[in-house]
C-alpha cells in the first residue's frame, strides 16, 4: 500500500469513527431529543482543546454475533480537554452503537481516562447514556463495571467527579454516578433505576413507567439522587460548566478565586428586616444567603430535595464558599433524616476539596415522631455531627434565630470546631424552645392551676420569662461560644473579613491517634 493510500485509509477510518453507530442511529438519537456523544463533548470543552484517547479501540468479543458488529471507539468517547481554560477528563457514552452498552473494552477506556484524571489531578466529567452491561459480553461487562466502581472510589476525595445522566442508566450502571460527587439529570430523556419497569412488574406486580420509577423529577425531589435537573442536553452541559467554576481541580488545590466586582464591605440593610417579630413566623433563608454572598453567585445543590435544608456553593469576595443553611420556610427548618444526609454529604465534599463552610442556622431541633425515630434519625443525625467535627476547612457560622438543643451543636457550632461564630440579636440559643422548656421546668406550678384559661396565661408568663433569660445570644457570647453578636446588615462585611483572615487554615484539630479511617455512621 502506498503512503498516499495509507493516509487516505486513515482519513476514511477517522470519518467512520466519528459516526459511532452510524448515520441512522445518529438520526434516531436526535429524534429522541438527545445530542450524540461527540456533540455533547463539543459543547462541553473549549474549541480545539479535546485530546481524544482510544478512538480506535474495538471490542474483542466474538459470541452472540459480536464478531459481525463493532464500531470504532466501542460506544464511548474519552479524552482530556479544557473546560473554561481548566483541564478535565471527559467520558461520553455513545448510545448510537448498541445503546451505549458497556463491554470489556468500553470499560477499559473509561478506566484509562479516570487514571489520567487521577495522575493529572483534574476533574472527571462522565456523560452517561447507556443500556448498561453489554449482555453479549457477559461477565467481562460485569468486570468492567467493577473496575469503574473501584476507580470511582479511588478518585473519591482526590478529584471532583461529576456525572450527567443523558439517557438510560439502568441496573448496576447506576452505581458509578452514585459513587460520584454530583449528578445532573436531563428532563424527559434520562432515567436511573436498579431494576426497570418490566422486572418491577414481574417481581412485585407494581406497574410503573420509566419516568415514574427513576426520572429526574423523582430523583431530584424524592430520592435525592439528582443534584441538578436540566431541561435538555445543552442546559445539562451548562450546569456542569458552572459547577466546575466553583471547584478546585483536585484535593491539593484551593478553589479558584473569581473576581465578582461586589465590594466585600458592602452593607446589606435589607437583612435587618428579614427575621419577623414573631419568633415562630417563617421567613425565607434564601434572602439571607443572597444578602451575604457576592451578588448572583449562589448555586444551589439538591434544590428540590429535603428543602428544610439548603446546600450549595457561593462566592464571598470572589472566594468559593460552601453554603449550608436551615430553611424556616419549610418544615420550620427542622433537621430530619433527609436534611441530615443532605447537609452531611455537602460538608464532607467541601472539606475534601478545601472549600470553607458557611453555615446559616435557624433550627428548632430534630424532627420528632415514630416515622423519623423508626427510620433512623439518630444514625442520620449523627452524620451531621461527624461531618462538621471532621471538617478541617475554615468553618464560619451565623446563628440567625433558633439554635436549639442537639441541632444547635450539629449546625456548625463552636463545639464541633467552628472557627468563627456570629449571632444576630434575634438568635435564641437554648437547650429547647421556650414553650417546651416552660412546660417542663414549671410543670408543678402549671398543674396546680385548674382553670385552663388561667393555666394558659401562666404558661405564657413562664414562656416570656424563659425567653428573656435564655433565648438570646448573650449567654453563649458571654462564654465565648459565639465570637460576636452583629447587626444583620454587617454580616457580609464581617464574614468576608473573617474569611480573609482564616482561608489558609489547614488541619488544625486536636491530636488523634493514628487510625485507618473513622467510622462515619452509615
Ligand atoms: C446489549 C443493548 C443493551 C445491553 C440496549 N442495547 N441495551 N445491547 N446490552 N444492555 C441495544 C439494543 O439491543 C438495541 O440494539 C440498541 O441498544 C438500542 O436499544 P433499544 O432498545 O432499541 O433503544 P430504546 O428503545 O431507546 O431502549 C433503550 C433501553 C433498552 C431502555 C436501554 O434497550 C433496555 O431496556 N436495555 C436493557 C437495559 C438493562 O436492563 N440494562 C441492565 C443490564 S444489567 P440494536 O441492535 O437494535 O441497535 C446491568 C448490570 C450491571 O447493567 C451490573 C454492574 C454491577
Amino acid at each position: 500500500m502506498s503512503t498516499g493510500s495509507r493516509l487516505e485509509e486513515l482519513r476514511r477510518l477517522y470519518e467512520q469513527a466519528l459516526l459511532g453507530g452510524g448515520k441512522e442511529a445518529i438520526e434516531a438519537q436526535h429524534s429522541r431529543g438527545k445530542l450524540t456523544a461527540r456533540e455533547r463533548v463539543e459543547l462541553l470543552v473549549d474549541p480545539g482543546s479535546f485530546l481524544e484517547v482510544d478512538m480506535f479501540v474495538r471490542h474483542r468479543a466474538t459470541e452472540f454475533g459480536m464478531d459481525k458488529r463493532w464500531a470504532w471507539g466501542d460506544a464511548v468517547v474519552t479524552g482530556l480537554a479544557k473546560i473554561d481554560g481548566r483541564r478535565a477528563v471527559v467520558i461520553a457514552q455513545d448510545f448510537t452503537f448498541m445503546g451505549g452498552s458497556l463491554g470489556e473494552m468500553h470499560a477499559a477506556k473509561i478506566v484509562k481516562a479516570m487514571q489520567f484524571a487521577m495522575s493529572q489531578g483534574v476533574p472527571i466529567v462522565f456523560l452517561n447514556d447507556s443500556g448498561g452491561a453489554r449482555i453479549q459480553e457477559g461477565v467481562d461487562s460485569l468486570k468492567g463495571y467493577g473496575d469503574i466502581f473501584y476507580m470511582n472510589v479511588m478518585a473519591s476525595g482526590v478529584v471532583p467527579q461529576i456525572a450527567a445522566i443523558m439517557g438510560p442508566c439502568a441496573g448496576g450502571a447506576v452505581y458509578s454516578p452514585a459513587l460520584m460527587d454530583f449528578v445532573v439529570m436531563v428532563k424527559r430523556t434520562s432515567f436511573m433505576f436498579i431494576t426497570g419497569p418490566r422486572v418491577v412488574k414481574a417481581a412485585i406486580g407494581e406497574v410503573v413507567d420509566e419516568q415514574q420509577l427513576g426520572g429526574p423529577e423523582v430523583h431530584a425531589a424524592k430520592s435525592g439522587q439528582a443534584d441538578f435537573v436540566a431541561e435538555d442536553d445543552r442546559e445539562a452541559i451548562a450546569v456542569i460548566k458552572k459547577l466546575l467554576t466553583y471547584l478546585p481541580s483536585n484535593n491539593m488545590e484551593d478553589p479558584p478565586v473569581v473576581k465578582t466586582g461586589d465590594p466585600p464591605d458592602r452593607e446589606a440593610p435589607s437583612l435587618d428586616g428579614v427575621v419577623p417579630e414573631d419568633p415562630n413566623a417563617p421567613y425565607n433563608m434564601y434572602e439571607v444567603i443572597s444578602g451575604v454572598l457576592d451578588e448572583g453567585s449562589f448555586l444551589e445543590v439538591k434544590a428540590q430535595w429535603a428543602r428544610n435544608a439548603i446546600t450549595g456553593f457561593g462566592r464571598l469576595d470572589g472566594r468559593t464558599v460552601c453554603v449550608v443553611a436551615n430553611q424556616p420556610n419549610y418544615l420550620a427548618g427542622v433537621l430530619d433524616i433527609d436534611s441530615s444526609d443532605k447537609i452531611a454529604e455537602h460538608v464532607r465534599f467541601c472539606d475534601s476539596f478545601n472549600t470553607p463552610i458557611l453555615t446559616f442556622v435557624d433550627v428548632p431541633g430534630y424532627m420528632p415522631g415514630t416515622r423519623q425515630e423508626h427510620g433512623g434519625i439518630i444514625r442520620h443525625g449523627a452524620k451531621v455531627l461527624y461531618a462538621y467535627s471532621e471538617a478541617t476547612v475554615p468553618k464560619l457560622t451565623v446563628i440567625v434565630r433558633k439554635a436549639y438543643g442537639g441541632a444547635y451543636i450539629a449546625m456548625g457550632s463552636k463545639h464541633l470546631g467552628a472557627d468563627f461564630v456570629v449571632a444576630w440579636p434575634t438568635a435564641e440559643i437554648a437547650v429547647m424552645g421556650p414553650e417546651g422548656a416552660a412546660e417542663i421546668i414549671w410543670r408543678r406550678e402549671l398543674e396546680a392551676v385548674k382553670d385552663p384559661q388561667e393555666r394558659a396565661k401562666l404558661l405564657e408568663k413562664f414562656v416570656e420569662e424563659y425567653r428573656s433569660k435564655f433565648a438570646n445570644p448573650y449567654i453563649a457570647a458571654s462564654r465565648g461560644y459565639v465570637d460576636s453578636v452583629i447587626q444583620p446588615r454587617d454580616t457580609r462585611r464581617v464574614l468576608a473579613r473573617a474569611l480573609e483572615m482564616l482561608f489558609t487554615k489547614r488541619e488544625v484539630r486536636l491530636w488523634v491517634p493514628p487510625k485507618k479511617h473513622g467510622l462515619v455512621p452509615m
